[in-house]
C-alpha cells in the first residue's frame, strides 16, 4: 500500500499511515551539515539512526518521558505517533563544544559545571537562531506551559540519557531534542542519535557521532556502528 508522503527532511521522510493517530518515518542515510551546504552520505545511517532512536525512546518511556515512537517495522522504518512539532529545538550541554565552545570562547572538551539549555527557532532559512524565552513567548511559539514542561523534560532526558550512556563508556557532551504536541499533550518527537548527539568515548574522548562528518575526520561509518553496537549489542 502507498502511503502519502506528508514531509521530506534532511534526514526523514514522513509519510501517512491508515492509522489517523500515526506516521511512518523512514530513515535516510543522506547526511547534511551547515544548513544543507556540506552535503554527502553515510552508508547504513539511516538503519542505525532508526534503531538508536528506537532504543533510546523506549529506555526513556521506562522513565516516564512521553515520546513519539511507537514500534520499528523494518530496519529503517518507524511508526511513531502524529505530532504537530512545536517550532523550538532544545539542546542540552554538558561539555563545551561546538557552536557554544565558540561562541562563550571556552576551549572544546570544558566541562560545564552544570548543565546548560539552549532554545532554538527552527526555522532553516534563518539558520535555527538561538533564542530565548521571551522570544518564544512573544512570537507564540510555545505556551508558557509548554515551554517549562519541555525545558522540564530536556534536563531529566539529559540525566537519563546520561547515566546510561556512562556505563557503555559513552560521554554525553550535548544533543537537540524536539518536541510536539500529540492529543494536546506535549511529547518527545523527532529522533534521537548520533546525528543528533555528540558522544566520546569516556576514555579515549573519541568522537562517535555527526561531528566525524561535519569536520571530516574519517571513519564516520564505524563511529555509527560502534554506538549502535555499545547500545544494543548489535554488530553491523
Ligand atoms: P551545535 O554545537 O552545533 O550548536 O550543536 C549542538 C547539538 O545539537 C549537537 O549535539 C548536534 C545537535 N545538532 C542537531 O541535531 N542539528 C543541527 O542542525 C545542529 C546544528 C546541531
Amino acid at each position: 500500500m502507498e502511503e502519502k508522503q506528508l514531509y521530506e527532511g534532511k534526514a526523514k521522510k514522513v509519510f501517512a499511515t491508515a492509522n489517523p493517530d500515526e506516521y511512518r518515518v523512514y530513515f535516510k542515510d543522506d547526511a547534511t551539515a551547515f544548513d544543507g551546504t556540506k552535503r554527502g552520505t553515510i552508508i547504513n545511517k539511516g538503519i542505525i539512526n532508526n534503531k538508536v532512536s528506537a532504543f533510546f525512546f523506549n529506555l526513556l518511556a521506562e522513565h516516564g518521558i512521553p515520546h513519539h515512537f511507537v514500534k520499528l517495522i523494518s530496519d529503517r522504518e518507524m511508526i511513531v505517533k502524529t505530532l504537530k512539532i512545536l517550532q523550538v529545538e532544545v539542546v542540552v550541554r554538558n561539555v563545551a563544544a561546538g557552536s557554544l565552545a565558540k561562541r562563550i570562547g571556552w576551549e572544546e572538551g570544558t566541562k560545564m559545571p552544570m548543565p546548560v539549555l539552549e532554545l532554538y527557532y527552527k526555522n532553516d532559512e534563518l539558520h535555527d537562531p538561538l533564542i530565548n524565552e521571551y522570544h518564544i513567548q512573544a512570537m507564540g511559539l510555545a505556551t508558557p506551559e509548554q515551554l517549562s514542561e519541555i525545558k522540564a523534560y530536556a534536563l531529566k532526558i539529559n540525566d537519563i540519557l546520561s547515566a546510561y550512556l556512562k556505563t557503555k563508556n559513552v560521554e554525553l557532551i550535548d544533543f537537540k531534542l524536539e518536541f510536539g504536541v500529540h492529543k494536546g499533550q506535549v511529547i518527545l518527537g523527532d529522533e534521537i542519535s548520533p546525528d543528533t548527539c555528540r558522544l566520546w568515548d569516556s576514555e579515549t574522548k573519541q568522537k562517535l557521532d555527526k561531528d566525524r562528518f561535519r569536520r571530516d575526520l574519517g571513519n564516520v561509518e564505524d563511529a555509527y556502528r560502534e554506538v549502535l553496537k555499545r547500545l544494543t549489542g548489535e554488530v553491523m
